[in-house]
């Protein structure tokens, strides 16, 4: 019988074609945030108490990301940064969700 075996031959073909979806999978689970430097840090910090997908639909300047962070922690219960942890977070979200990078 040649017919169960081009079946074995086709599920043995699309096996790593079964599994590439999860990796599809796992960037959808960033909320939208674009991929870039520090994007792990600011999903972590910033998926807490809202969606990642708030954050990711603004396009501020540095300035107007930096006070909202400040914003966020005075208004909002957000612990403060150390500034090194800031910095990164303000560097992924000047570069990657600035006023220009908007799609
Ligand atoms: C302690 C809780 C908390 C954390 C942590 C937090 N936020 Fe927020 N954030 C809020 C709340 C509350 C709102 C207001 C939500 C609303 O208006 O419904 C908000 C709103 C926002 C908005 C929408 C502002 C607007 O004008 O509508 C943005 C953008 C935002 N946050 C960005 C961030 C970023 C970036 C971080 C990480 C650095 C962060 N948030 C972390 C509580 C938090």
């Amino acid at each position: 019988m040649t017919l169960p075996r081009a079946f074995a031959l086709v599920l043995f073909c699309l096996s790593p074609a079964l599994a590439a979806p999860s990796a599809l999978a796992q960037d959808e689970d960033w909320d939208n945030l674009p991929p870039g430097e520090h994007r792990e840090l600011v999903y972590a910090l910033c998926s807490g108490c809202h969606s990642a997908q708030l954050v990711a639909q603004q396009g501020l300047n540095r300035h107007r990301w930096d006070k909202l962070l400040d914003w966020m922690v005075e208004e909002q219960g957000m612990a403060e940064l150390d500034p090194e942890t800031r910095d990164q977070v303000l560097d992924y979200l000047e570069s990657e969700l600035g006023e220009d990078s908007r799609g």
